[in-house]
């Protein structure tokens, strides 16, 4: 069996209150249409077609990257004609599911199940039963059977009264699909081409409705405000955080955790509040993240140590390192094993040493720094002139004092020492002392200039 997805993004969104098109409105750091492809790419699905109606060019630009084809809904005439626009370039044999760009949350195994429920010209749907079902198209059962869905407001009060509800995601046989679809007219309280009148047709026709019903109703709600989106997030990442206790991590909060992708942890790491993790990130065993950190497309060894509000970027971390309080690690970074980096330290492209210290007010740029070297407070790569970068080159064993500048192209050699305040422009050898200070005077009797 073939799985061909529609998933239905043409709304206006008009209750965002944005411009941009609703769909694309970020969770867990990612478009929630994104969440709704991912899931259909993990379902195997060979084919994915998006209905999109406002906003196209913006929705298909952010997209780029998803393996879909795009059809047109000009005119929003109801749920059954945004599907229509797609689903007849679907091969007749395959089995259509359709989903909702707003509707970021339903897990694969769930979907899953629907599919494959599925046989000859049946219809498997998708319900929820709700505590309100105010606003929804209520299941109409006859004998336990699906007979109908009735839209809230066709419905009468003991159609109302009815809490089973339709969640609008639903698999059928494509050909059959593309049927219905030509049968379903808009004569109805919205004049709307309603894509559950399918179930009615269904059951005209002497098939059955097999229905899978979701336990827990965030999987199939649709966002259509602000706050339902970040109501949705907090339950997305809250599951995220349940899952890392489940797995032997601590977490001093599981409510202020944010991950924006994927952060795998090795066990008896612990995080602490307020940590925000994006894209690709991987923490060792026994890593400690402390409040406030940012931590993105990186990876961190066993036993790092990560202190406070430190923000961390495309940078490998080796083994018991420790990076923090305020230290800023940006791309290209590589920190060796046992390595320091302190408060007010930005590292950026550099390798930095096994043992190697930076451990106060530091910028250090395209370097590459060896093992057991001493950055004192203040050292500054000055590795532009304002036009091309330059690296800088200190090898094992360096101690370079504070409030030194290093003028990139430069390498301090093997054991060297230069003394503080030194703004080292040429190559020093291995085993040297360089200082470029004007020798210390003192001028007895100076007076401060007064005021005239
Ligand atoms: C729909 C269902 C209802 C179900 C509810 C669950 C129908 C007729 N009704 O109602 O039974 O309980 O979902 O949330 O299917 N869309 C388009 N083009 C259109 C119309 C809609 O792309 O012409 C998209 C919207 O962007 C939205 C989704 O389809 O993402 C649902 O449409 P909406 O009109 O909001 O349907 P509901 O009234 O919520
Ligand atoms: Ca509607």
């Amino acid at each position: 069996m073939n799985l061909s997805v529609i998933i239905l993004a043409a709304g206006a969104g008009t209750r965002m209150r944005s411009s941009k098109p609703k769909v694309l409105h970020g969770l867990a750091g990612i478009p929630m249409v994104e969440h709704v492809y991912n899931t259909s790419k993990t379902l195997g699905a060979k084919q994915v077609q998006v209905v999109y109606g406002h906003g196209g060019d913006l929705l298909k630009q952010q997209c780029q990257h998803f393996d879909v084809e795009w059809a047109l809904q000009a005119e929003q005439l109801g749920t059954a004609h945004a599907v229509q626009q797609a689903s007849p370039n679907i091969s007749g044999e395959d089995v259509a599911l359709i989903l909702y760009g707003d509707v970021p949350l339903t897990k694969a195994e769930t979907l899953e199940a629907l599919v494959n429920k599925v046989s000859a010209n049946n219809v498997s749907l998708l319900t929820v039963e709700l505590d309100d079902p105010t606003g929804y198209g209520r299941i109409v059962r006859e004998d336990g059977k699906v007979i109908s869905i009735v839209e809230h407001k066709d419905a009468t009060e003991d159609i109302k009264a009815i809490k089973e509800v339709n969640t609008g995601i639903l698999a059928v046989n494509a050909s059959y699909l593309n049927d219905c679809l030509n049968k379903i007219d808009n004569n109805n309280v919205q004049g709307e081409y309603y894509l559950t009148d399918i179930i009615a047709l269904a059951v005209n026709d002497g098939n059955e409705v097999f229905t899978t019903q979701v336990e827990h109703s965030y999987e199939v709600e649709g966002i259509n405000d602000r706050k339902q989106l970040a109501r949705l997030e907090r339950i997305f990442q809250r599951g995220i955080a349940d899952k890392l206790l489940t797995d032997g991590i601590g977490l001093a909060d599981p409510d202020r955790l944010d991950v924006r992708g994927e952060l795998t942890v090795g066990s008896d790491s612990f995080i602490d509040v307020n940590c925000v993790f994006e894209g690709k990130v991987t923490l060792g065993e026994g890593v400690s993240i402390a409040p406030g950190c940012v931590i993105k497309n990186s990876t961190i060894a066993s036993d790092c140590i990560i202190k406070p509000y430190s923000v961390i970027e495309d940078a490998t971390i080796e083994k018991q390192t420790e990076v923090g309080p305020f230290s800023r690690i940006r791309p290209g970074t590589v920190l060796r094993e046992n390595s320091r980096v302190g408060n007010f330290v930005e590292i950026k492209n550099t390798e930095l040493g096994i043992n190697s210290k930076a451990s106060h007010l530091s910028y250090l740029g395209d370097s590459e720094i060896g093992k057991n070297v001493n950055i004192g407070a203040g050292t500054i790569t000055c590795n532009y002139d304002g036009a091309n970068k330059f690296k800088t080159v200190i090898k094992e064993g360096a101690f370079i004092g504070s409030d030194t500048q290093l003028v990139a192209p430069v390498t301090v050699g093997k054991n060297a020492t230069i003394a503080a305040g030194t703004t080292v422009t040429k190559d020093t050898d291995d085993d040297t002392l360089t200082l470029s200070r004007s020798p210390q005077k003192s001028i007895k009797g100076w007076t401060r200039p007064k005021k005239k």
